[in-house]
């Protein structure tokens, strides 16, 4: 069935590219972005597009009826969040609480929640599953999983139908939808960016991790694999329940491992350099995403990194 859905942060990354996922399933589409970080331009066409406030614009628009809201807009730079914490707790926490009022207060049915590996903190094993404690090491972590126990809390008070997807290491791009932070903060988007000439290194944080080679190991999830399990979530979401699920595709790959892999897509020597470790940074975060794949019958179609670098590559050299 179509649906009538409301979509904040959809001109940025990972919101302009599930935009274009649910418009090609028919589904009617309204982004509420307020191009902080996102870019107008980023918003696939044939959807409806509301320059705002994630909460005070889809407040102004739920009075319209809508099936459901995607809700994507946050603050997510990890250094950011410790140097300005207010930034998050008032860019994420109240604005969400904002939103699922409006939302109880409209009788919004559905919500799907963009939150984070990041809740985790340092994990105790490997992979994660979702019942593994959630310990953040970091206030955007934090922030996500303030905001995932408010949902707990009006799922079962308010009968909302709601899912939270824990992102894992988001990579890769679709069509003329990629990556294009003003701030890149993020590994394969800084690698390539060395690829095209627009940065003479990579700087590799720490190579004393306890893993194989030294560094970080981390689960590539290609952005369209991602996209598809919020088409999914709200197939599955179930009036009165929040659910939470993990999206990654189980395997992990190092940091040396990542820039050898763009060195193949991109055939440019890379050249790399030891830096020391970044504050915050767990040594390995690989999913166990064993409960969307039985629960909502996900099935990661792009797990390949090469393919994932490779997307991202073609993406790079097009926006150049
Ligand atoms: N890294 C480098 N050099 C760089 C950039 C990154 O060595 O120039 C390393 C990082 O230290 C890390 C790995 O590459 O070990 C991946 O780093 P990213 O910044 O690409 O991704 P993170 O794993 O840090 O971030 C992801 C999500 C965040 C989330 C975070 C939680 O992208 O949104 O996990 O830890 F907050």
């Amino acid at each position: 069935k179509a649906l009538k859905l409301i979509v904040t942060g959809g001109a940025g990354y990972v919101g302009s590219v599930c935009v274009a996922r649910l418009l090609e399933a028919g589904h009617e589409v309204v982004v509420v972005d307020d191009l902080s970080t996102g870019h107008a331009d980023a918003v696939p066409e044939g959807a409806r597009f509301v320059e705002g406030d994630a909460a005070d614009a889809s407040a102004d628009l739920l009075g319209e009826g809508f099936d459901g809201v995607l809700h994507f807009a946050a603050k997510s730079l990890v250094g950011e969040s410790m140097q300005d914490p207010g930034k998050y707790w008032r860019g994420n926490v109240f604005t969400a609480i904002r939103l699922l009022d409006a939302m109880h207060e409209h009788g919004t049915p559905r919500l799907v929640f963009s939150s984070t590996a990041a809740t985790y903190g340092e994990p105790e094993g490997s992979p994660i599953p979702e019942t593994a404690p959630t310990r953040p090491t970091n206030t955007y972590g934090a922030s996500k999983l303030a905001i995932d126990h408010a949902i707990t809390s009006y799922a079962r008070a308010h009968g909302l139908a709601a899912v939270s997807l824990r992102y894992f290491n988001v990579a890769g791009a679709y069509g003329r939808y990629g990556e294009r932070h003003t701030t890149e903060t993020h590994l394969i988007p800084l690698v390539l960016q060395v690829a095209t000439g627009d940065r003479e290194e990579v700087k590799i944080f720490g190579d004393d991790y306890p893993t194989d080679d030294g560094t970080a190991v981390r689960d590539y999830i290609h952005v369209v694999d991602l996209a598809d399990a919020h088409l999914l979530a709200l197939d599955h979401a179930t009036e009165g329940e929040h659910r939470i699920y993990n999206l990654g595709n189980g395997t992990g790959f190092s940091v040396r491992q990542v820039i050898d892999t763009c060195r193949q897509v991109t055939g440019h020597p890379i050249p790399a350099a030891q830096a020391p470790r970044r504050a915050g940074d767990p040594a390995t975060l690989v999913a166990a995403s064993d409960r969307a794949r039985t629960e909502l019958g996900w099935k990661p179609e792009r797990a390949d990194l090469h393919g994932i670098v490779s997307d991202a590559w073609r993406f790079t050299q097009e926006r150049r």
